[in-house]
Parts: structure tokens; C-alpha cells; sequence
């Protein structure tokens, strides 16, 4: 592992080098990644990954069903620390839970989850988040099968973060946590990404050409919002998911495919409003300034930047509105839209609302920016940083999955590394290089920030489009400033949490 970290730092040091002389000359291992984190393997960084990393949108307060099913592996296993967290803080015990993925495609709980020599797995992990803020992991399954009784279960030896004894050498902890980031793998790109941004925002893309007209004041404000998504998905679904994301991943076409369809039939409008969804998850948008949550950037950034999206849709739509909610029932084009979006033969989001009242449809539209914009920024433009490394978060492991406890405990790096595509190098390639293409930095004239600046000084722009674009304007301007104090109010001041800078914020899924 150390000389695959050797590799990592030289591969970047002569790629700075390279540039120097040739601006140009620059490539994948020009950025920093997290490789190059001397601390990049500890629990610290894992747990700080679930709030500020790829995919900081799934962490969820654990429901007595995880507290209880764990509570039986710390009492099996003796460990009356854990037993006792669990017991006194349960209000503060999160979940990272991916323990759907045999069901959601089709395979039985005792099914190994493999294809071609790549496996997958279904992990469950256990997390305790400390009064001063620290996620700190407790407790890993790495493949769950139906029951804590039929799958392995590994505590961590640290009760918290404060512990001493964040080995290098504790390879049975550090492949449980491989786990995780192979399940998150498949969550974040296939679902969150893929599904939750990409897809979804095509269904709404789709059913407005359909159904509003160019200049229906909808259209008008979300169609900024739809550069280069429809092209682009056609390529995903041509090529990127059938011929590469397939070959990385421990799942077959069919599995993968049904595993696409069971996201999208999950997807839950309104329920993922940002405001519903963090309350969901355990986190209160109302609490979110309390030290507890001062680590969760992606919270306290989404849910300001969904206020500030909301603010700017409410000022066009009421001044369009002026009759209120009458007029927006009133709105023909509204009802054929929504139809569409839900119609068995049109985009089959049943969980996409009918739209009664003007705070609906205001919120609905704020959703439509949201997922186009920062929701898909904060979920895409990280995986450079993240997973150009590949033991940070590989997308299949090479080896099966341990079968007992013992088994797990006698791990040695030797069967890391075998986990790990090192013989097996068109795998190792893709996991590297396929988040790096899609992470290619955003075009200037492709900020969210650019288009309230251009929209409102832009003489052809709709009156009401082009005021609230010059209220947009200023609150993304000192929105700037809030994300850098977010960034530094983060314990770990080693990576920067800027990703939701409006600045750097695409206006549209273009990558
Ligand atoms: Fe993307």
C-alpha cells in the first residue's frame, strides 16, 4: 500500500512539473487527490467522506431496527463500550445503509454478489456522531445478508474518535471500511448521480417540451437549466452504463439495470426537497449552525443555496401569479406537465406532485433548479479528488468477501491489495480514470453565478426573470462567502469543502 501511495505522490509531483513548463501538459494527477493525505485511510477522513465527500447525501439517523441489530453484535461480541453508546446516545447513532442492493436486483440474501471476478456487497455501517461533531465509525457490516445472524459483523476497536490507535496496519477495519465506499460506489454514481440528477431532470426536460410552450414562464426560468443534459444522457445510456460502468462493477447488465430502475421507482419528489430530506435524515435545517452539525458542509451549504434558489422562483412566480393559487389552477399547461411527468407512457415519476397552489408550484420549480444545478454539482465534481486514488474507494473488489468473523480478523494487507485490481490493470485504469472525466472542471460562462450576472443585465430576458436575477446575483455573491466559512469552520482544514461555491456551481448536469 505504501508504494501504490509512493506511485500516487510521484504521479503528481511530475504532473506539476509538467505543467510548469507546458500549461497545457496538465492531466488527471495535476489536482490533488486524497491519496496524497498522509491520514487518508483513517476513520477521520471515512467519517468526515459521509458529510463533505461524493455522495455527503444519504447519511441517516439510525432507525431502532440498525440500533437493535447492532445492539446484538456488540452484546455477541462482549463489547459493553458499544453496547452502552448504543443504549445512552441512540439519538446520535447514524447509518450508511446500502442493505437493499440483493433485493433491488434480484438476488437471494445467501446470492453472492459477483460478475466476472468482480464482487460487489451490501454494507451496513454503524456511525456515532460525538457532541463536538465528529462522525466517527463504530461498526461495519461488509456484506449484509438478511440478518446480522447469516452476515459478518466487525466492531471498531476505537469507541471514539479520541482513542488512540488509528493503526495503519489494522487491515481487517480498513477492508470493512473498503466495503463501505464499494457499496457507496455503486449508491452514488448509479443512483444519486446517475438516477437522482441526470434522469430525472431529462422526465422534466422532456415533459416541458411537450407541454409548456417556449414561453410559458416555466419553461422560460428552467430552461438555462438544461444545457447539454439530454445529449449527454444519451451517451450515459449508450455507452458509459451499458459498456463501461457495467464492466467495473459486481453486477451484471440485467442486475444493474433493474438495480437503475428500482432508484428511479424510489425516487421521492417531494420527500427530497432539501428541507423534508435533511429533517428525514436526522438533520433539522433549523439546527444545522449547532457545533454537533458544524462538520456537515453539504447541509448547511444545500440547504442555504435551496433558499436562495427558492427566494429567486418565488419572486418570478408571483409576480406572474398575481391571482395566486386560483391562477395557478387555472393553468392548463401546469396540469398537462405534471400529468406528463407522472403518466404511465410519459415519465412514470409517481411521486411527482399535482401542483394546486403557488408555494407548490414554487417549490416544485426550486426543486427542478436544484437538482439540476447544485444538487448534481455536489455529487459529480468531487470524484477526481475522491476516487483518482483507487484504494479510497474502488468500484468492485477482486476477492470474495469473508465468509466468517475469523476469517475478516486474520486479514493482512496481503488481502487488501488482492481486493484491489493491481493484476488486473483495464479495471484499475477505469476506476481512476472514469471519475476524473467526469469531474472535468466547469466552464466560467457555465456557473450558476454567470447566469444571474448575464440574465440580469440581459436586455432580451422576461422583466420578472431579469429583477429577481439581480437579487439572485447578490445573494450568490455573499453566498460565496458563507461556503468559504463552512469550509472553515470543518475540523479538517487539510480538504476544503468549496465544491457549492456558486462560482464554480454548473448551471446545468453538462458533465
Ligand atoms: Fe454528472
Amino acid at each position: 500500500m505504501r508504494s501504490i501511495e509512493a506511485h500516487n505522490f510521484r504521479l503528481h509531483t511530475e504532473a506539476r512539473l509538467r505543467a510548469k513548463t507546458d500549461p497545457n501538459a496538465r492531466d488527471m494527477y495535476f489536482s490533488k487527490n486524497v491519496g496524497l493525505r498522509r491520514d487518508w485511510y483513517t476513520d477521520t477522513v471515512f467519517g468526515q467522506q459521509q458529510f463533505t465527500g461524493t455522495n455527503p447525501t444519504i447519511i441517516t439517523l439510525a432507525s431502532s431496527r440498525w440500533r437493535d441489530e447492532f445492539m446484538s453484535v456488540s452484546q455477541a461480541q462482549g463489547r459493553t463500550d458499544v453496547t452502552k453508546l448504543l443504549t445512552e446516545s441512540s439519538g446520535n447513532i447514524y447509518v450508511q445503509d446500502y442493505s437493499d442492493y440483493r433485493p433491488s436486483v434480484g438476488l437471494s440474501p445467501e446470492d453472492e454478489i459477483v460478475c466476472q471476478g468482480r464482487y460487489g456487497c451490501s454494507t451496513v455501517a454503524l456511525f456515532h456522531l460525538e457532541p463536538e461533531g465528529q462522525l466517527h465509525p463504530l461498526a461495519i457490516v461488509p456484506d449484509y445478508k438478511g440478518s446480522m445472524g447469516e452476515s459478518v459483523a466487525i466492531l471498531n476497536r476505537r469507541i471514539a474518535s479520541d482513542v488512540k490507535g488509528n493503526k495503519y496496519e489494522d487491515w481487517p477495519w480498513r477492508y470493512a471500511k473498503m466495503c463501505v465506499q464499494v457499496s457507496d460506489w455503486l449508491r452514488h454514481e448509479v443512483a444519486i448521480h446517475l438516477v437522482n440528477t441526470h434522469l430525472v431532470e431529462e422526465v422534466i426536460i422532456v415533459a416541458a417540451y411537450r407541454c409548456l410552450g417556449p414561453n410559458h414562464i416555466i419553461f422560460r426560468l428552467l430552461e438555462p437549466h438544461w444545457s447539454t443534459t439530454l445529449s449527454l444522457n444519451k451517451s450515459a445510456r449508450e455507452t458509459l452504463v451499458p459498456k463501461i460502468i457495467v464492466r467495473m462493477i459486481g453486477l451484471n447488465a440485467t442486475q444493474a439495470f433493474a438495480f437503475v430502475k428500482a432508484a428511479y421507482e424510489r425516487f421521492d419528489w417531494k420527500g427530497l426537497y432539501v428541507p423534508n430530506d435533511l429533517r428525514s435524515r436526522g438533520f433539522p435545517v433549523e439546527s444545522l449552525n449547532e457545533p454537533k452539525y458544524h462538520n456537515y458542509a453539504y447541509a448547511r451549504n444545500i440547504s442555504q443555496m435551496w433558499n436562495i434558489i427558492r427566494k429567486f422562483v418565488a419572486r418570478v412566480l408571483e409576480s406572474e401569479y398575481v391571482g395566486g393559487d386560483r391562477e395557478v389552477l387555472s393553468d392548463v399547461s401546469i396540469v398537462d406537465f405534471c400529468d406528463e411527468v407522472r403518466a404511465r407512457n410519459g415519465g412514470e415519476l409517481t411521486s411527482f406532485p399535482e401542483i394546486k397552489t403557488l408555494d407548490e408550484l414554487i417549490d416544485c420549480v426550486t426543486m427542478c433548479i436544484h437538482i439540476a444545478a447544485p444538487q448534481h454539482t455536489a455529487v459529480n465534481y468531487l470524484q477526481q479528488y475522491y476516487q483518482t486514488f483507487v484504494p479510497n474507494k474502488p468500484s468492485a473488489l477482486h476477492t470474495p468477501l469473508p465468509k466468517s468473523l475469523l476469517d475478516l480478523r486474520s486479514f493482512t494487507e496481503e488481502d487488501v491489495l488482492a481486493a484491489l485490481p493491481l493484476k488486473q490493470p483495464r479495471d484499475w485504469l477505469l476506476m481512476a480514470q472514469v471519475p476524473y472525466l467526469l469531474s472535468f472542471e466547469v466552464p466560467e460562462d457555465s456557473t450558476i453565478l454567470h447566469y444571474a450576472e448575464t440574465t440580469s443585465s440581459s436586455r432580451s430576458t422576461l422583466d420578472i426573470i431579469r429583477t429577481a436575477a439581480g437579487a439572485l446575483k447578490a445573494d450568490l455573491e455573499t453566498f460565496i462567502h458563507t461556503v468559504e466559512q463552512h469550509s472553515d469552520d470543518l475540523d479538517d482544514q487539510e480538504t476544503p469543502y468549496l465544491v457549492l461555491d456558486p462560482s464554480k456551481t454548473a448551471i446545468s448536469i453538462l458533465m
